[in-house]
């Protein structure tokens, strides 16, 4: 009997799971009904304008604020019921880590280390080496500068080999060398060693450059949760736009009769054309065109829509003219 090779797309599984979430502040409804999955092995970005409910999400799900209803499950444990074992899962950064500026690097991480259980020498060495700090590692933090003291955060979250990592807004006050440095970290930590590692952030950009998957939160609502490769290849599209700059518009439009052709606000003619055509499509026109006696200035591609303003569509303030509600 011969054997049959089945092969099964890996089986995604859920380090967190939060359900229906909401929190009200005095008289302030922060957070609607909030539901996403992460999963283990990937950098799930949280993304959303300031006053999202971006930090307020983060801090329920790491204990640090109560949960009116809903649920949040880390690896499958629920964080009320079964705190101590949803936590031993969990690190994070949630605005300012705690650090003793009187002390150095490895101090604190050695001090932090004793709050758990089984944080070796070689541990902390590592997680020095991991976020690019060991030459200065000896050093006391008053001397560290903001993007160092980001670095020692991370450091520090990781030490107990958490399988959920959770940062918020990690790359602020980074320079773009460092943003690159962490990047690389929390994908590694994410793809080589199945941490599930959530980040939040206001930019789209960022999101881009350093997640799998991004959910959007406006406004305390979760507008939907996206994969990076699926918004890059929807907003490429099938088609391309050129714009087409002739001495004479009215003329040019009106021999594109047959095409996807319009005038746009600056008087040009913009023509769309299907990708598949290659360059043959734009070459066809562009001898037409001088065949006919117009007088072609320039053709050039139309740029296409970059994410992040996808993004500030989605989640425009427009009615509030840009207003934080
Ligand atoms: N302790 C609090 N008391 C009252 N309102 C609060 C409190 N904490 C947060 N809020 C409100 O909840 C909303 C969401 O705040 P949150 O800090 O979660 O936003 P965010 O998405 O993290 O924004 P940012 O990008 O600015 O960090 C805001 O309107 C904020 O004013
Ligand atoms: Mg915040």
């Amino acid at each position: 009997m011969s054997e049959t090779m089945i092969s099964t797309a890996p089986e995604k599984r859920a380090a967190v799971s939060i359900k229906d979430l909401n929190k009200t502040i005095g008289k302030r409804h922060i957070l609607h009904d909030i539901t996403f999955d992460a999963y283990e092995g990937e950098v799930f970005g949280f993304l959303g304008p300031n006053g999202a409910g971006k930090t307020t999400t983060i801090k329920m799900i790491v204990g640090l604020l109560s949960i009116d209803s809903g649920e949040v499950s880390i690896c499958g444990n629920n964080v009320v019921k079964n705190f101590e074992k949803a936590m031993n899962n969990v690190g994070g950064i949630v605005e300012n880590p705690e650090m003793y500026k009187n002390l150095t690097g490895y101090q604190n991480l050695w001090h932090y280390g004793r709050m758990r259980s089984g944080i070796t020498k070689e541990r902390i060495d590592e997680v020095a080496e991991l976020v690019g700090l060991t030459n200065r590692i000896n050093e006391k933090i008053s001397k560290y500068s903001l993007g160092m003291r980001q670095r020692l955060g991370v450091a520090q979250s990781i030490l107990h080999h958490p399988k959920v990592l959770i940062l918020d807004e990690p790359t602020n006050g980074l320079d773009p060398a460092g943003i690159k440095d962490l990047r690389d970290i929390l994908k590694n930590l994410a793809h080589k060693e199945g941490v599930c590692v959530i980040v939040s952030s206001h930019l789209m950009s960022e999101m881009e450059l350093m997640c799998d998957r991004v959910g959007v939160i406006s406004k305390g609502v979760m507008l939907g949760v996206y994969s990076i490769a699926d918004l890059l290849a929807a907003s490429e599209g099938e088609t391309e736009d050129y714009v087409i700059r002739t001495n004479d518009s009215v003329k040019t439009l009106s021999l594109l009769s047959g095409y996807n052709a319009s005038c746009n606000e600056n008087g040009d003619v913009e023509l769309i054309l299907p990708k598949e055509s290659d360059n043959a499509g734009i070459a066809d026109v562009n001898k037409m065109l001088i065949e006919n006696g117009v007088l072609l200035y320039t053709v050039s591609l139309k740029p296409k829509k970059k994410l992040e303003d996808v993004f500030i569509e989605m989640t425009s303030n427009e009615q509030e003219g840009g207003q934080i509600v």
